[in-house]
């Protein structure tokens, strides 16, 4: 027997290469040493050792503000919502309507949803039809027909396991081949880049303009998409993250308009997230469905062509049902052929969870007044929405005070994307970790006060700029003060 150890059959240097190759930073080292902290303080508490030992770590709680997971930071579910999901998972309960009612909060409208539901649906441990359940599809359309003014076809309505899954499906049926790209904005959701490696695609990257806001400026979007054109980059479509994540920017009007002739002219596929349209302090949220039909009604035959898929999702919102994975897309002016193909992509995976669809309809056909839930509904929604808004400002007020860093007023989706400034002897021993200073900044941050964020440079950021993103999230203020110290600290240390 030789005592070489052998290689196992599957190793670093032979899994897919592209799978090595995607970054995905939200999860990544900050985030995995953040949930290592946890674990050690869950410890202490749950087996506390005899003699009784010191927490060594220099606080007591760890602030996940890495990503926007609300209910892991203590938002509550709304009552209506898991009234509904409860009688579905264990529909016997529906036998015993008087006790639901009388004893249990349950209000007559939950109790008819979820046996119009069961009605439609059958179980929730059943598969449903690849696209989703048809009655709840019909229901998002009505949704985006009430919210645009224009009529939506069920037809195409796909239902997707969060909006992960709908990007994840398109990006696979838009990427032929390596010469495909697709114009992303910089910074974004890492989900983007990472999907664009894993396909060995390209990522045709924008900046976004911080001195406006996070404005969306046509003619860096051009300038892109004629420097990929040049290397031989055959462009495929425009991602529009709206609002945006990191940086929270609702698009104006004529910033759609500008993107959807832009899309016309080259023939790209026009790709909007929305996840966060119901995120929004500053301005208002308007869809790329409602634009492209007004532009397509006052110009006929000139927008006629054009191709969008519209993303929405459970995750975001006051609903913040991120474990529950639901989400829907919608596409417009897509060849026929096309749908069937991403018909079959999506019928590869059966379908989306069964009670994530759900989550989809009560999201998007909520108690309306009058309706007996609707009371702690919307005081629920409203203590959320106004809950979001104050822990925005709590934490803007504090980064505007903090030495070299510089914030935008918080407009909408659920981050922060301050531009920090970091001291030359900082950089430099950065550099000599490994690190990238935000990076590095980030880590201390998290060893010194257990709040983790992500580095700019986990969604791209224009060269010579350093940022983080949290969220706003974690419930309190408190935390907001952990970060205004450490700050002050790091900042001493290394001038
Ligand atoms: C812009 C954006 N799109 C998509 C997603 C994915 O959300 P889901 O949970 O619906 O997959 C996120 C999640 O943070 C996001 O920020």
């Amino acid at each position: 027997m030789s005592s070489t150890p052998r290689l196992k059959a599957l190793n670093i240097d032979n899994i897919n290469p592209h799978v090595k190759a995607a970054k995905y930073a939200v999860r990544g080292e900050l985030a995995i040493k953040s949930e290592e902290y946890r674990a050690q303080l869950r410890k202490l508490k749950d087996e506390p050792p005899t003699p009784p030992a010191e927490n060594k770590l220099p606080f007591d709680t760890v602030i996940s503000a890495n990503i926007g997971n609300p209910q892991q930071l203590d938002q509550k579910p709304i009552t209506f919502f898991r009234q509904v999901l409860s009688l579905l998972e264990y529909p016997n309960l529906l036998d015993h309507s008087d006790v639901l009612l009388q004893h249990l909060d349950y209000k007559q409208d939950a109790v008819d949803r979820a046996r119009w539901l069961i009605k439609e649906i059958g179980s929730v441990g059943a598969y449903s039809q690849s696209t989703g359940v048809p009655a709840i599809r019909k229901s998002v359309a009505r949704y985006i027909e009430k919210r645009d003014g224009f009529p939506a076809d069920f037809n195409n309505i796909y239902l997707s396991a969060g909006a992960s899954s709908g990007v994840n499906t398109l990006m696979h049926i838009m990427c032929a081949n390596d010469k495909s790209g697709i114009l992303v904005p910089i910074p974004q959701y890492p989900l983007y880049t990472a999907t664009l490696s894993v396909l060995n695609a390209r990522c045709c990257p924008y900046y976004l303009d911080e001195s406006t806001g996070w404005g969306t400026d046509l003619e860096t979007v051009r300038k892109s998409y004629e420097d990929a054109k040049k290397d031989g980059t055959d462009v495929r479509a425009i991602v529009i993250i709206n609002p945006g994540n990191p940086t929270g920017a609702s698009l104006p009007r004529s910033d759609i308009e500008n993107i959807i002739k832009f899309a016309a002219e080259n023939q790209l596929v026009v790709m909007a997230d929305e996840v966060y349209q119901t995120n929004v302090f500053i301005g208002e949220f308007i869809s790329f469905k409602k634009v492209l039909r007004e532009l397509q009604r006052d110009n006929p035959g000139t927008y006629d062509h054009v191709e969008l898929a519209s993303l929405h999702s459970i995750s975001k919102g006051m609903v913040g049902e991120c474990g529950h994975r639901g989400g829907y897309f919608e596409l417009v002016g897509f060849d026929k052929e096309v749908q069937e193909q991403i018909y079959k992509f999506i019928s590869i995976m059966l379908c989306p969870p069964v009670t994530g669809q759900c989550c989809v309809e009560l999201m998007i056909n909520p108690p309306q007044e009058g309706d007996p839930s609707y009371e702690l509904y919307y005081k629920e929604y409203k203590g959320i929405e106004d809950g979001l808004k104050v822990r925005a400002t709590a934490l803007y007020e504090a980064f505007k005070e903090m030495e070299g860093v510089d914030i935008g007023e918080p407009q909408g989706s659920m981050y922060l994307f301050p531009t920090i400034t970091i001291p030359e002897k900082a950089q430099q021993v950065a550099k000599e970790k490994g690190k990238n200073a935000d990076e590095f900044y980030c880590l201390e941050l998290l060893d010194a006060t257990g709040i983790c964020v992500v580095p700019g440079s986990g969604f791209g950021q224009k060269p010579g700029t350093l940022h983080f993103r949290t969220t706003f999230l974690a419930p309190g203020t408190e935390w907001v003060g952990r970060i205004t110290k450490f700050h002050k600290e790091f900042m001493d240390q290394y001038r």
